[in-house]
Order: structure tokens, then sequence, then C-alpha cells
């Protein structure tokens, strides 16, 4: 069987996805929606694909999915009105802004019984998920402190920051998943602070540009993350896990692993330079997962419950950072 897949969505992660799909023999790429006709013709030229409205998307006989690349304000409705049409669902990360508003949508999701698949793509970095594989098999005993330091090299538009629901929401919401998938049980606290040390522009956009979280979970144990908008050195993806045996690293990755000694010292290559160079791996893995799901009809991870989950720990570490304390979990759910 051939997946027959459609793209809603063509900017920045849509061709990232319509390229990670080209790579995947059991998978073909059929129609691409996008109102910038630039856009759409772009990725349709360079995929041989169809441009089509979404209404035809909807229409097309023998679709078995679509990938939601649109803005965020355009998920939820999107994700309900594919899942009742009994086609698989891959929406990119959040599902949305709103937390009563993705619990209305997943409930829409678990009623049409379809997949739904969240684009929190870390978790198929390779780097990321040995780090995990080793602490499922109990590699540094039990975890009981976990970093995890994620710096984009610059700001994104202002524009974007505006639609982005903010920097909790749309780039802490990562490292908040991948939290959870290291420390194995839920968080039970949320401590946040949030400043805009980057850019004064980013406070008249309502935003931070520099975040730090500490999590607990019910056991004590605990998570810091570190996020800011901008890193003069490249973007800077790192994380740690430390448990009662042993501690893993995972170090940032570079386009080429080599280093140069000489009188000067040791010199190495810069850092990839933004997530699509940097999580290109990760990409192609969570498609081929999206297809694998369809094709052997396995359950969707993540999912959209782990949507739902990340976004309120988003909302805990809001409310920390505007409230100057400690939010329990219990107050957000
Ligand atoms: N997982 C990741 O690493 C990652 C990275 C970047 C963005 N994202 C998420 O992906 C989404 C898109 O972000 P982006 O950076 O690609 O944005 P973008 O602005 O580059 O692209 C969005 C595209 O969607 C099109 N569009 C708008 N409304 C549409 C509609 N109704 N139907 C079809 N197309 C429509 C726009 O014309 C644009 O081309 C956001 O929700 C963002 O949070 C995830």
């Amino acid at each position: 069987m051939t997946v027959k897949l459609a793209l809603l969505g063509a900017g920045r992660i849509g061709q990232v996805h319509a390229h990670a799909i080209s790579g995947i023999r059991e998978a073909t790429l059929v129609a691409v929606a996008d109102p910038l006709e630039t856009a759409a013709s772009a990725v349709a030229h360079k995929y041989n694909c169809q441009v089509a409205s979404i209404d035809e998307i909807a229409g097309m006989e023998g679709l078995n999915g679509v990938l939601i690349c649109t803005p965020t304000n355009t998920h939820a409705d999107l994700i309900e009105r594919f899942a009742r049409l009994g086609k698989a669902v891959f929406c990119e990360k959040p599902v949305d802004l709103d937390l009563q508003r993705v619990k209305t949508c997943l409930e829409v999701v678990r009623e049409a019984g379809t997949p739904l698949m969240l684009g929190f793509n870390r978790r198929f970095d390779p780097h990321f998920a040995a780090v995990r594989k080793a602490v499922v098999d109990g590699r540094v005993g039990t975890v009981e402190q976990v970093s995890i330091t994620s710096r984009d090299p610059g700001l994104p538009p202002f524009e974007y920051i505006d639609v982005s629901g903010g920097i909790f929401r749309d780039m802490t919401i990562h490292d908040f998943d991948i939290a959870r998938f290291l420390l194995g049980e839920e968080v039970a606290s949320v401590q946040a602070t949030a400043s805009v040390l980057v850019d004064p522009r980013v406070a008249e956009h309502d935003d931070f540009d520099t975040v730090t979280v500490v999590m607990t979970t019910a056991d004590g144990k605990q998570c810091t993350i570190q996020n800011s908008r901008r890193a003069a050195y490249g973007y800077d993806q790192r994380l740690e896990v430390f448990g009662s045996t042993g501690m893993l690293t995972a170090e940032n990755q570079r386009p080429v692993s080599i280093e140069l000694a000489n009188s000067d010292g040791f010199t190495r290559p810069q850092l990839h330079d933004f997530f699509m160079t940097r999580y290109m791996d990760a990409y192609a893995a969570e498609i081929r997962a999206f297809v694998d799901t369809i094709l052997e009809g396995t359950i969707a991870s993540p999912s959209g419950e782990d949507g739902l989950l990340a976004l309120a720990l988003a909302e805990a570490a809001i409310k920390s950072a505007k409230e100057g304390r400690k939010v329990q979990m219990s107050e957000i759910h």
C-alpha cells in the first residue's frame, strides 16, 4: 500500500515535512494547500504533486492522511474537520493556544476514532531518543534531575511572535514535552521566571525572550529548562539526565564533527544554524512514524493528549512568571 498524504501549509515547517515524505518509499504527497500561491506552487513543483484548496483536499478519494503545518490558530478546526472525515492527522504543535479548545478538539478526535499525532519532533532526534532509551533501560538508575537547554540563534519576526502565543506556548512547549518524555512521570509543580533581555521590543509585543523553568514531580524529581531567543554561537540544543547511578548527556550537534588543534588552541565548527538543519533526522523519523501509524494501525505517538499536557505546563509557567510564585498543576487541570 502507498500512503497518500496532503500537506496543509507550505511555509517553513511544511517544506521540511514535504521533504521528509519524499524520502519514504511507502508514502506519496498527492496535494498541497496554501493561500500563498507561490508557497504552494514551489512545493508542488519540487515534489510533483497538485496544488489544491483545503475543500478539494477534503473531498479527495483515497487520501489517507493530512499534515497540518498552517499557523497555530487554524490547527484545531482543521484537526476536527479531517478527523471527522476519517483521515489520519499529523499536526504541528501546539493544537491550540487555549486549553479548553484543545480539550474539545481532542474529544472530536476521540469520537472520530482516527489517529492524531503531534509534531513534537525532538522525541525522534536520534541523540535524545538514545538518552531516553538508556533511561528506560535503567542505565542511570533512578532519574533525579533533568536539565534542558534550548536557545534559538535569533528572534523570530514580530509578526510571528504576535500569533505564537508567547515563548512558553511556542518555544518552551518542545522542552515541556521532552521533560515529560525523560522524567517518566508527570510534573506536579512549576516555577518560572521570565525576562526581556534580548530586545526591548519583545515587551511591546507582550512576550519574553529569556526564561528559566523549574519543575518538580510528585516524587521530587526535578527538571530545569533554560530558553533564550538569542544565542550568539548558533542553535543551542543540549540536555542532561542525572540519576542514582550515573548521568547521560546529549551535546550540541554540528553539521560536521571535527576539531582543529593548533597553536591557537582547539577549534570546532559552528553549531547548526536552526531547527531545519539541526532536527532534519528527527523530522524524517517523525514523518516515518506517522506513515507507520497509518500502515500498521499503531497508536499515534506523541498524541493529542501529549499536546494537551505540554500546553498545560506552558499555562502553569505563564501563571508562575506573572504571579511570581510556584504553581501546582492541580490549579491548571
Ligand atoms: N515542530 C517544529 O519544530 C516547528 C517548527 C516551526 C513551526 N512549527 C509550527 O508549525 C506551524 C507553522 O509554522 P511555520 O513556521 O511553518 O509558519 P509559516 O508562516 O512559515 O508557514 C505557514 C504557512 O501556512 C499558510 N497558511 C495560512 N493559513 C492557511 C490555511 N488556512 N490553509 C493552508 N495554508 C495556510 C501560510 O500562507 C504559510 O505559507 C506553527 O503552528 C508552528 O508552531 C513547528
